[in-house]
């Protein structure tokens, strides 16, 4: 067996750390240590807390050590909810940036001799330190999402990223997956969280699925038609969150005219070029071609049923992105087993958006749906639990405490999502009634 590669570890781990830096770079003082919204954490507890989980894992981990550090209660996602992380007496900045820094000098010196036990789990194939990798990225992800909520300052990134020139793409099409066993899952070789393995074989039957994501045409045409006082297209507790919640479009999008005037009423008379959306970067038109972003469970599934369709399964989706039938065999990326952030995917970040449908036709999965991941995570009609077999692996509270049927699962990924976050097998979960996160909607329906 091959030792993991020093070197490509070290410059992977430097990699993701740039970004992070550079993501938070143009932020002052005040933006980074505020509590933007209750849902959020503020940004430096974000930092602090990779810091803390490196130096728990590469760190005490993997030495004999085993001390609490006093920093352990502050930057535990359990000890300490997001809620009351703004009333931490958290340490500034520039500090915390330091410590980062420390951390990672600390978990290099001892890459530089690890012992790559292929009879520890943890360093197989170098699991810690791919897991450390992908727990920061994940958190950019987290951290891009309380800059959309920051109403403080205006974000002026260092550095934003174009789009590909837009293929031509019709909205609305559907791909016809036929019916018959695929492998689900990740593969028991390589990094993959718990909550992916073991890789199974699921049967589905034959059903449809969105060759895109759906976009702000066709979601303003469910405004437009009334869907969100259509009580029927609604779940019961979709419709009393609705109700609860006054919301009748997806967040952040803004009337374009001084905005008193009835949403469903602007949506009929203008379309999408009634509405704009905003960003992190500030205000855009409401492109009609983009996946529609940030919406609810619920408002996705009364959008599916709206379309005379219904979300897919986690199932579903799966083989929809990674099933090859020719040979037999799942593909770690919709197009294949090639990471690609940018040329085959809106996997970069820094275009700070979704991008509009048919920009990614080299993205595309054996049957044909394109834009899986990147761009809108994707609502799923499954909750999140565990597969046949599971095993926690290598801490209770990454998946094992939030199975059950409080979270649905999301699938894919989103342009805020780094690359090496992403792929087929990787499932996300939140609360049905979360905004927040750079959700959208792939459709399904079933065959007869
Ligand atoms: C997989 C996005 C639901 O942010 O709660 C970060 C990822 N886990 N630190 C989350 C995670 C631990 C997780 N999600
Ligand atoms: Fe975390």
């Amino acid at each position: 067996m091959n030792q993991p590669d020093r070197q490509k570890i070290a410059a992977a781990l430097g990699s993701v750390r740039d970004r992070t830096l550079e993501l938070i770079s143009c932020l002052s003082e005040d933006a980074l240590s505020r509590q933007h919204d209750p849902l959020m954490s503020p940004i430096i507890w974000d930092l602090g807390h990779i810091g803390a989980f490196e130096e728990l894992w590469l760190v005490r981990r993997l030495g004999s050590v085993s001390s609490e550090s006093e920093l352990d209660a502050v930057y535990d996602a359990f000890r300490t909810p997001r809620s009351e992380r703004g009333g931490l007496d958290l340490a500034a900045a520039e500090r915390v940036v330091e410590q980062l820094r420390d951390v990672r000098q600390e978990a290099l010196r001892r890459l530089a001799d690890v012992e790559f036990d292929v009879a520890n789990p943890l360093l197989r194939d170098g699991f810690a330190y791919e897991m450390v990798r992908e727990h920061e990225a994940q958190h950019q992800e987290t951290v891009l999402q309380t800059i959309m909520l920051m109403t403080s300052e205006t974000y002026m990134p260092t550095s934003r990223r174009g789009l590909p020139s837009r293929g031509r793409a019709s909205a609305g099409e559907m791909i016809r997956v036929p019916a018959g066993p695929f492998h689900m899952g990740a593969a028991s070789i390589g990094f993959a969280y718990d909550n992916e393995r073991p890789r199974h074989v699921r049967n589905v039957d034959e059903f449809e699925i969105g060759r895109y994501p759906v976009t702000n045409a066709e979601y303003v045409e469910f405004v437009a038609s009334g869907g969100y006082q259509d009580r029927r297209l609604w779940s019961e507790t979709g419709w009393s969150w609705k109700e609860e919640a006054a919301v009748s479009t997806p967040m952040y999008w803004e009337a374009q005219e001084p905005s008193d005037v009835d949403p469903v009423r602007l949506s009929r008379e203008r379309g999408t070029d009634g509405w704009q959306r905003r960003t992190a970067l500030g205000v855009e038109a409401l492109d009609p071609a983009v996946p529609v972003i940030h919406v609810s469970c619920h408002e996705a599934e009364a959008y599916a049923r709206f379309a005379s369709a219904r979300l897919p399964t986690e199932s579903e989706w799966e083989k929809a992105a990674a099933w090859d039938a020719d040979s037999e065999s799942p593909r770690t990326y919709p197009w294949g087993e090639e990471p690609d952030g940018t040329r085959r995917a809106n996997l970069d970040q820094l275009v700070f958006g979704p991008a509009p449908i048919g920009s990614f036709p080299e993205g595309r999965s054996s049957v044909g749906c394109e834009q899986l991941l990147g761009d809108v995570w994707e609502w799923t009609a499954s909750e999140f639990t565990e597969y046949s077999g599971f095993e926690s692996f290598p801490y209770r509270e990454y998946s094992e405490v939030f199975f059950g049927p409080d979270y649905r699962v999301l699938r894919g990924s989103s342009w805020a999502t780094r690359p090496e976050a992403s792929r087929n097998s990787f499932r996300n979960w939140d609360y049905p009634i979360r905004r927040q996160i750079f959700a959208g909607i792939r459709i399904a329906r079933d065959v007869r």
